[in-house]
């Protein structure tokens, strides 16, 4: 962890998490109503270099395509496709190739490759690395930066699409759990400074 990323989460601390908490928060997550990522959809400039970023880079397979004639709220004719790439929960990132919206400039413009991000958890270290030299052998640099909690590989899909890949070592548990009882106060204090 850097001397910087020190200061960011000095106000979590490190003091002992008590199992009971968190059992809590186990049961906690049980019971929430929005159960997690079905899919994030976004534009894209080229369908296939989209697969092949997906598919054969990044080893998601593709599990949907399906080219839709008309706009599905107005019904006006308007042929797209939407397609989806499926990760190891079974949440997917799709996208979608829509000529008569998309002009294929990425839809955000992003200052940096941090800024509006999906990040998807991967299995291991070694599997950051392993993404790593495979993109950059592929042509699409990455940035990896070590926060401590999450070990975070920065990048720019084909489309424009900034992706975190993320791995959380299993003490990133006990951070989530420490963050949660400052996260209301910390909140409070930054909109403080906003005023
Ligand atoms: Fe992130």
């Amino acid at each position: 962890m850097s001397h910087h990323d020190e200061n960011v989460i000095a106000a979590v601390g490190d003091a002992e998490v008590d199992p009971i908490e968190k059992q809590a928060v186990i049961e906690r997550r049980a019971k929430s109503r929005v159960r997690g990522l079905n899919h994030h959809a976004y534009y894209c400039t080229d369908a296939e270099k989209t697969r092949h970023f997906y598919e054969d880079i990044l080893e998601m397979r593709m599990t949907i395509a399906l080219r839709i004639p008309e706009e599905v709220f107005t019904g006006k004719e308007a042929p797209y496709c939407h397609f989806f790439f499926e990760m190891g929960d079974g949440s997917s990132i799709a996208f979608f190739d829509y000529p008569d919206f998309f002009d294929g400039k990425p839809p955000f413009e992003v200052s940096t490759v941090y800024h509006h991000h999906i990040a998807v958890n991967v299995d291991s270290d070694e599997s950051i690395e392993y993404f790593r030299e495979k993109l950059e052998n592929e042509g699409y640099p990455s940035t990896f930066v070590d926060h401590g909690a999450f070990h975070s590989l920065y990048l720019r899909d084909p489309n424009g699409m900034n992706l975190e890949l993320c791995y959380s070592p299993p003490a990133t548990e006990e951070f989530f759990l420490r963050a949660e009882r400052v996260a209301q106060d910390e909140l409070r204090k930054w909109a403080a400074t906003r005023a």
